[in-house]
């Protein structure tokens, strides 16, 4: 993909759904009883894993665009033909979240992926999942897992690394073991979507924080039995990040996004930019199937001169403990974002992004150097050096849709042209990335 720098982005957008809900959706829909319609469900390649997997086990989809039609019976089958594997191609939160449902059913099954899922720690949900009486093999806790699914026993667990998925994972499983399964974290450690879309089902779901040891603890009972509800899944506000991003950085850019979600647990880089100075104003905030949802307004002014971004702020922005966890995937846009910082940035505690579709560190690193920036990697983190010009260059999407975006955001901002190669890893997350994108560019 070649990518030309833009003047400016202006326009109205919508994006396709959620990915982080879509998966949810469907998989909670899979263990209820009866009809589920989900509509504006992600588009993304990630969610059509789940569903393939899932219709291999047994549960009846409907899917047309983002239109999606589940009818389930509580309880999945073995796959017809025993001895298959489902893929989960690129998507973690396919293979962790369904790993927990698949380890209270009572058959024997094989999750595999991509080269890179291939990669990605699964020690996380073997753990709690061994606790709780299923048998997991794998590759030295490496896909391919194969699950031998058990009546589980309830467990108390405490997440020893701050990861919604193994959450879910272990909720999931709770929901088809024998009593009351409590998850332990932080408050606000990790995204909450399940437990919403739980509590839309109807699913046995109770939420309690501890304020004084700052802990947050999911109960579920098990067995538990719920039946299928409507669900209609917000804009994905991990896309909408890349656009939030352009129009911030390109000086006159004026944009509106309808209709996206705004998690607090989802949300952070919106914070991180306003308390930069960056004006974002959301309209029609409401909820919407248990989520918060709304329409977010933004208007770039001068991020390099200092209008935007407050001229008092030169010293580096430091994002660091809850706050990393709270912006993960949006890490390597706000390291683009850095670069453009009177004091540039510093990323501590995020050793998390090497285990993500690529070594996420790495990436950003090898691709801000090319494109001329001053760039220390860490161990955790990197820290950037402030207000760079970036100059087009030879860019590698490292097989990461988010680097994909994060780095075709980059470009827009440069001098001369960027090829992107392997860009069209975008499909992973958000197949309409680079039309959504050429809709709002000014030239
Ligand atoms: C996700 C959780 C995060 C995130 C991923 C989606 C989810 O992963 O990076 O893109 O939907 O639960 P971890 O749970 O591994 O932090």
């Amino acid at each position: 993909m070649k990518i030309s720098p833009a003047r400016r982005v202006k326009g109205t957008i919508c994006l396709s759904g959620d990915k982080s809900i879509s998966h949810r959706a469907a998989l909670i829909a899979a263990l209820a009883n009866g009809k589920s319609h989900i509509t504006n469900f992600s588009t993304s390649q990630d969610c059509a894993s789940t569903l393939t997997c899932l219709r291999q086990l047994g549960v009846s989809i409907e899917h047309e665009e983002s239109d999606v039609v589940i009818e389930a019976r509580g309880r999945l089958s073995a796959p017809h033909v025993s001895t298959a594997s489902l893929d989960c191609g690129n998507s973690g939160s396919t293979m962790r979240m369904l790993a927990g449902i698949l380890a209270g059913h009572d058959f024997a099954t094989l999750l595999t992926g991509d080269h890179s899922l291939q990669a990605r720690p699964m020690k996380r949900i073997i753990e709690p999942l061994d606790l709780m009486g299923a048998r997991i093999a794998s590759d030295e806790g490496r896909p391919p897992l194969r699950i031998e699914g058990a009546m589980l026993n309830a467990i108390s667990y405490e997440l020893p690394v701050a990861s919604a998925q193994v959450k879910t994972c272990v909720l999931f499983a709770g929901l088809l073991a024998d009593g009351r399964t409590e998850v332990v974290e932080r408050i606000g450690a990790t995204r909450d979507h399940t437990e919403r879309m739980l509590q839309w089902f109807g699913a046995p779901i109770e939420v309690t924080e501890d304020e004084a040891s700052q802990t947050k603890t999911c109960a579920v009972v098990g067995p538990a039995t719920f039946t299928g509800r409507d669900v209609r899944v917000p804009g994905d506000f991990s896309s909408a990040a890349f656009f939030i991003a352009a129009a911030t950085l390109l000086p006159g850019s004026e944009l509106e996004i309808a209709d996206v979600g705004l998690n607090p647990t989802r949300t952070q880089f919106l914070e991180t930019l306003r308390a930069l100075g960056v004006k974002i104003e959301i309209r029609e905030e409401r909820i919407d199937c248990n989520e918060p949802v709304g329409t977010i307004l933004i208007q770039g002014k001068d991020a390099l001169g200092s209008t935007q971004v407050r001229p008092s702020k030169t010293s580096a922005l430091t994002v660091d403990g809850q706050t990393t966890a709270a912006l993960i995937d949006e890490l390597p846009l706000l390291a683009v974002v850095g670069t453009q910082l009177p004091g540039g940035l510093i990323i501590r505690d995020a050793r998390e992004l090497r285990y993500k579709e690529t070594d996420r560190i790495a990436a950003t690193v090898q691709n801000l150097r090319a494109m001329g920036a001053e760039v220390a990697e860490n161990d955790d983190g990197l820290a950037v050096a402030g207000a760079a010009r970036l100059k087009g260059a030879q860019l590698d999407a490292c097989g990461d849709h988010r680097i994909a975006m994060a780095f075709s955001v980059a470009a827009l901002l440069a001098e001369g042209d960027s090829q992107i190669s392997g860009s069209e890893c975008v499909a992973i997350s958000f197949p309409e990335f680079y039309e959504r994108l050429e809709s709002v560019v000014e030239r």
